[in-house]
C-alpha cells in the first residue's frame, strides 16, 4: 500500500529520552536499579500527589503486587469493572481470587457506583464481602472515585484504581489516580506516555510500596548471601526504561493537550454526521482523551463499527473496537457479573480512532475523509 500507515496510538518521543539514556550508559546503571529509576518514582509520586511509587516491569505487575499485598483467601471475590482490558482482572486469578464484574454507566463508561452499591449490599447480606474493588479509568477518563470510595468505605473494602490509560487526566481538579488506596499506571508502548514498557504502583501507604519493592526483587531478605523466606517475583523496572519514562513524564501535559486536540478535531469534522456520537466527558474532571472513541448507530450512519473499521483498514488506517467486556470473555465466562448491557452495547457500537499525540492535520484529515467516504459509499449502495 502506498500511503503510510496511521497507527492507533504509537509512541511519541520528545528527544530528551536520548539525553537521559546517554546518562544511563555513561553511569553504567544498565540494571533494574539506579538513579533514573529512583527519579521516575519520585516524579511520578509527585505528579499523582501521592507519597511514594514503585516502578515495575508493567502495569500488570503493579496490579498483581497490590492484590498480593491483601493476602486473599482462595475463592475470595474481587469486584472489577467489566469494560476493560484483561490485565485489570488477571491478577485476581493469579492470587486465587474470583472476579465479579460490574457494568459501566452510560455517562462515563466507567464502573457504575449504583451497581457497586447494590452488589455490596447483596454481598453483605450473604455474609461474604469482597477482598477488594478494582476500578478502571477507561480510555483516559477517571471513574467517579468519590462515589466509589464512599460506598467502599462503608464496608471497609480497599480500592485499587487502574489508571493505566488515564495518566494526566484529572478528577475534581486533582490528578486521576490520587484518591484510591493504591493506583497502578502503565508505560506500555501504546499509552499516553511510554517507557517502551513498564508500569508503577503508586500509593500513600508506605508499607504497600515497601512490600511491592521487596516482592518485585524476588523477596530477598536482608543478608549478605541470598536468603528467602517468601516467594517473590522479578518485577522491577530497568533503569534504562526508567530514563525514557522520566523524559516522557516531563512532557505529559503536552501529550494530554495534543490528544484532546485530536478529539476536538474529530468532533468538529464528524460530530454533525448522523449516527456518530463521541465518548462523553464527565463533568467532574478532564479526560486525557488517550483514545478518541466514537459510537455508531448503524441504522443512521449506514455502517456498523466493524464495517467502518474494515473500511479504515483499506485506507491503511488502524482503528480498534472498544474493549470486549470481561464478562463476555470465554476465560471469565464462569464469573458472576452485575449488569453488563451498557458495556455490551459500547462493545458492539464503539470504535477507537487513531489518537497518537504526534498526529498531523494531514493524518487527521485522512481519517475524517475515510469515515465520510464510508458513509457515502453505504448510502450510495442503499439507494
Ligand atoms: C486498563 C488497563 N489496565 C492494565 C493494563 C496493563 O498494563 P501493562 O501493559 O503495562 O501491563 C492496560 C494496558 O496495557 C490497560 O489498558
Amino acid at each position: 500500500m502506498s500511503v503510510p500507515r496511521i497507527y492507533l496510538s504509537p509512541p511519541h518521543m520528545s528527544g530528551q529520552e536520548q539525553v537521559y539514556l546517554a546518562e544511563v550508559f555513561a553511569s553504567n546503571w544498565v540494571a533494574p536499579a539506579g538513579p533514573h529509576l529512583e527519579q521516575l518514582e519520585r516524579n511520578l509520586a509527585a505528579r499523582l500527589q501521592m507519597q511514594d511509587a514503585a516502578a515495575l516491569s508493567s502495569g500488570s505487575a503493579a496490579l498483581h503486587l497490590a492484590i498480593r499485598h491483601l493476602n486473599l483467601t482462595p475463592g475470595d471475590e474481587v469486584l472489577c469493572s467489566t469494560l476493560t482490558f484483561c490485565a485489570s482482572a488477571n491478577p485476581i486469578v493469579y492470587e486465587g481470587g474470583a472476579p465479579v464484574f460490574i457494568d459501566s454507566d452510560s455517562e462515563t463508561w466507567n464502573m457504575d457506583p449504583n451497581l457497586l452499591e447494590v452488589e455490596l449490599r447483596d454481598c453483605a447480606r450473604r455474609g461474604k464481602l469482597p477482598g477488594a474493588i478494582i476500578v478502571v479509568d477507561i480510555f483516559g477518563q477517571s471513574a467517579d472515585l468519590d462515589a466509589i470510595l464512599s460506598i467502599a468505605s462503608q464496608y471497609e473494602i480497599p480500592v485499587i484504581e487502574d489508571a493505566a490509560e488515564a495518566v494526566g487526566a484529572t478528577y475534581h481538579g486533582r490528578p486521576a489516580g490520587s484518591a484510591a488506596w493504591a493506583t497502578i499506571v502503565s508505560f506500555n508502548g501504546n499509552k499516553i506516555i511510554t517507557a517502551g514498557g513498564g508500569g508503577a504502583l503508586v500509593s500513600n501507604d508506605g508499607q504497600l510500596i515497601e512490600d511491592a519493592r521487596f516482592h518485585a526483587t524476588q523477596a530477598r531478605d536482608p543478608a549478605p548471601h541470598y536468603e528467602h523466606s517468601r516467594i517473590g517475583y522479578n518485577y522491577r523496572m530497568s533503569n534504562v526504561l526508567a530514563a525514557i519514562g522520566v523524559a516522557q513524564l516531563e512532557v505529559l501535559d503536552d501529550r494530554v493537550a495534543a490528544r484532546r486536540r485530536n478529539f476536538e478535531f474529530y468532533r468538529r469534522h464528524l460530530g454533525a454526521m448522523p449516527g456518530i456520537s463521541f465518548m462523553p466527558e464527565a463533568p467532574y474532571g478532564q479526560s486525557n482523551r488517550w483514545l478518541t472513541v466514537i459510537e455508531l448507530d448503524a441504522n443512521r450512519f449506514g455502517a456498523t463499527a466493524e464495517e467502518l473499521r474494515l473500511h479504515l483498514e483499506r485506507h491503511n488506517i488502524e482503528s480498534r473496537p472498544v474493549w470486549k467486556p470481561l464478562h463476555m470473555q470465554p476465560v471469565f465466562a464462569h464469573c458472576r457479573s452485575r449488569g453488563g448491557a451498557v458495556a455490551e452495547s459500547l462493545f458492539r457500537r464503539g470504535l477507537c480512532l487513531p489518537s497518537g499525540s504526534a498526529m498531523t492535520d494531514i493524518e487527521l484529515n485522512r481519517v475524517v475523509a475515510a469515515v465520510q467516504e464510508c458513509r457515502q459509499l453505504r448510502q450510495r449502495r442503499a439507494a
